[in-house]
């Protein structure tokens, strides 16, 4: 297919441009635009933004770097949940090159933004950025964070849950559709890389994104499936780079059980990835919490349930949140330290204004604990993968490195990780 006939093909939650939208506003800029991957993040931007109820101009166009050419698309819209009086505009563009830039622009003389897509091949080093527990306080919190991170000019963030802290929980009382918009707005702003490019988000639902917090359904948690969209509300799923990067994101028992069909369904997606160079989870609630005691809510039904898995397909490292503290657990396999086991490592303090400390005496699992508000930054090689974790100010907290064997880049079968500190 060429390059010019799959620029205009589009998701089935979008219409291809016919020119038949009416003139956009001139310089209609939205407060909050944000992006994500639904599909191939090689081959696919998803844009989003939200608009007040009278906006309804759903018309972009976009172009590849460097071309000069602009092609035209337009999104669906929708009004968000509960009443919330603003819509939400959604564009899947498919049919991009892979590692390539592109401009858009919404409406016809409003700002323009730039995207990257991910390379097919991991051919030169490729970061980005994980943490979870964002807009638990202020704005200057989530601002200070953000600023670092987006410094790092990262491909991409991972998010694992409790973003907004709009769910009560009492499941009967309505999410603040105010606070989404602000965190949505400062991330729009904040978000950007030293070279201009916004930074996509891919997410894992939390306690505070679900009215009722544990055993819900996705009815209960309608903010974030309408801003984060999962065919079928399913909650977890896979994410995929060429064959360098699988990432499989879970519902730690939100709106999905954890054992059943999740965990069936994540044998599955952990056996059929387990020849990827860099294998990732990304949850809420840590299987191996550092402030928490291990016997908290969810904790033990995911070692109960996911943990082995984790074994037996040899992941490399579970991204976990929920805690509000920096940790990094020794390599674990079968409950016991082993140094062909999985890096447990977050634990979600991505806005929090004080991070914390062990509620008891500190677990034997952690290696390093830190009451700090943070991220991790994950800069992935052909042989290794390096775990960074800097604080809101830009200091660096933590630094901790796997390395993969030389057999093990071949045939992945049997992970012997080697253990670097530095
Ligand atoms: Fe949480």
């Amino acid at each position: 297919m060429s390059t010019m006939f799959s620029l205009l093909f589009f998701s089935l939650t979008s219409t291809a441009l016919l020119h038949s939208t009416p003139s956009p506003s001139p310089n209609f800029d939205p407060p909050a635009l944000y992006l994500t991957w639904q599909g191939d993040p090689t081959t696919t931007m998803t844009i989003q933004w939200i608009s007040r109820l009278n906006e309804k101009d759903d018309r972009i166009k976009f172009q590849r770097i460097g071309q000069d050419q602009w092609q035209e698309a337009s999104a669906i819209h929708f009004q968000l949940p509960e009443k919330f009086p603003y819509l939400l505009h959604r564009i899947e563009i498919i049919g991009l090159l892979p590692g390539n830039a592109y401009r858009f622009q919404i409406g016809s003389n409003g700002p323009e933004y730039k995207f990257r897509t991910l390379p097919a091949t991991l051919a030169k080093p490729l970061s980005f950025v994980e943490g979870g527990d964002v807009f638990h306080d202020s704005v200057a919190d989530i601002k200070a964070t953000n600023i670092q991170a987006a410094k790092q000019s990262p491909s991409f963030a991972l998010l694992g849950g409790d973003l907004a802290y709009t769910a009560k929980k009492d499941s009967a009382i309505a999410e603040d559709g105010e606070r989404w918009l602000t965190w949505l707005t400062v991330w729009k702003q904040t978000m950007v890389t030293p070279d201009g490019f916004l930074i996509p988000m891919i997410t894992a639902i939390g306690n505070h994104d679900t009215r009722g917090r544990y055993f819900q359904t996705p009815d209960n948690a309608r903010f974030y499936y309408a801003l984060f969209r999962t065919p079928g509300n399913q909650g977890y799923r896979t994410f995929d780079a060429g064959d360098y990067l699988a990432i499989t994101i879970l519902d730690s028992g939100h709106t999905h059980p954890i054992d059943g069909k999740q965990t069936a369904w994540l044998e599955e997606a952990l056996k059929t990835r387990n020849s990827f160079l860099h294998q990732f989870a990304l949850y809420h609630v840590p299987a191996y919490p550092s402030v928490r005691e291990q016997n908290t809510k969810m904790s033990p039904a995911i070692r109960e349930h996911w943990v082995p898995l984790f074994d037996k397909y040899n992941l490399h490292a579970a991204f976990e949140h929920h805690d509000h503290a920096y940790k990094r657990t020794v390599l674990l396999k079968g409950g016991k330290e082993d140094p062909s086991g999985v890096l447990y490592i977050g634990d979600g303090g991505w806005g929090i204004e004080e991070g914390r400390n062990p509620r008891t005496t500190k677990a034997w699992y952690l290696a390093k604990i830190a009451p700090a508000r943070h991220f991790i930054l994950v800069t992935l090689d052909e042989d290794k993968k390096v775990f960074e974790a800097i604080d809101s100010k830009g200091v660096l907290i933590d630094s901790y490195t796997l390395r993969i064997p030389e057999m093990a880049k071949t045939t992945t079968k049997e992970k012997t990780n080697e253990l670097i500190e530095k």
